[in-house]
Parts: structure tokens; sequence; C-alpha cells
């Protein structure tokens, strides 16, 4: 493990990859090709059953790696993300048990929103780093640009159909910190094997942050 542990996931990295991994073999030569290529945060989701065991190999082998969990959507994963070695977790959305059980953990963590009342709500409650997702259907940039005045002590990763073109517009926003997305690890390199190719692409985004 890195020496240092991360007390906010908008701060680990201006971009993040998001993985969806299908094989836990294919998670130690993908996260030193993005490692590589300037990547260092990586999210691998819980969304395939070889999530855990890819977290757990990259904390293991990877230590460069900054391994987080992203599709933590039930109450037990959290716990189970962090014992597998996440350093901080992701969800797509919220629940008021989810906030619990990834508070409990201890590392860092971004429930996602996508409209307004989600937002005032999680304020409430003491959250103010947030995932805006699905980004780009629930109104990408211009909806976050809105939030800026009337929220602004929410901050924001967006992630959902950003690419790395439109990437730059979401972190020119005063609310947004960093932006997720899966482009740089395509499934159809995973199953390849084709690092190099994870490499540039990881690369192209680290230029963008
Ligand atoms: C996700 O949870 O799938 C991420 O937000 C990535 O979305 P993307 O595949 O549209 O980049």
């Amino acid at each position: 493990m890195s020496a240092t542990a991360p007390t906010s996931v908008l701060t680990i990295a201006p971009v993040i990859p998001v993985v969806v991994i299908d094989d836990a073999v294919q998670a130690v030569p993908m996260a030193r090709a993005l490692v590589r290529g300037g990547l260092t945060a990586i999210e691998i989701t819980l969304r395939t059953a070889a999530g855990l065991d890819a977290i757990r190999a990259v904390r293991d082998e990877v230590p460069d790696a900054v391994v987080g969990a992203g599709t933590v959507v039930r109450a037990g994963d959290p716990a189970r993300a962090v014992e597998a070695g996440a350093r901080f977790l992701v969800s797509p959305g919220w629940s008021e048990g989810l906030l619990d059980a990834m508070r409990a953990t201890g590392v860092p963590f971004l429930p996602g929103v996508s409209t307004v009342s989600e937002v005032v709500r999680l304020l409430e409650l003491g959250v103010d780093e947030l995932k805006f997702f699905p980004a780009e259907a629930a109104g990408g940039t211009a909806y976050l640009k809105s939030l800026a005045s009337p929220l602004p002590q929410a901050r924001f990763c967006p992630t959902g159909g950003i690419t790395p073109a439109s990437a730059p517009s979401y972190l020119a926003l005063p609310n947004v910190a960093c932006v997720g997305g899966s482009w740089m690890v395509p499934a159809d390199a995973l199953a390849a094997g084709d690092w190099a190719r994870v490499e540039k692409l990881a690369a192209e985004a680290a230029s963008l942050g």
C-alpha cells in the first residue's frame, strides 16, 4: 500500500478510470498500465463477480495505485470492499443505510446523486463530496453549472457518458474536482490484454487533468 491514505476521493486524481473487469487475472497488468500512463486512482466496480478479487490483487501487487471500489450498492459492499483493499468507495446512488455503511468503514466515499434535492439532503447529512451520475444523461455540464451558485459547498466527481472530448469542460467547472469514466479501459482491450493501448489511453486521460 502507498504511504498516505486518501482522506477525500476528490483529491486523489483529476481523472479516475472506472473499471468493469470479468477476470481478476487482468487486474494487475491493467493497473500497472494505468499507473504507467499516469493514472494512479483506479475504481474497480463491484458489478462483476471478479471485482473484489481484482481489488485485492491490485492492493497486493501494485503499490503505486490507489485502488477503490465502485458500484457499491448493497449494505455489505463497503465492508467487503475495504477488507479486500479498497481505499475509497463510490456508489451510483445512495440510501441512508448505504451511507451509514460507507461511513463506518472510515475510508473516503462518494454517494451518487442526480437531483438537487438529493444534494440538499446529503448536505444536511454532512456529505458535501458527491458523484454526479449519470452525468451526461442527467444534464451534463449545464446542470452542474446551475448548482454552483445555490449550492457552492457541494463538490462533484461526474461520471457516466464522459469522453476525452467532454472531460475538460467538466473539469473547468468550479464545483467539479475530478471526472470518472470507463473509456481508458475498453472491454476489448481488457479481453485482449492490450496493455499498451490501456497505457496510451491512460496517458491521454492523465493529460486532461
Ligand atoms: C459507471 O459507473 O459506469 C461510470 O460512471 C462510468 O460510466 P461510463 O462507462 O459512461 O464512462
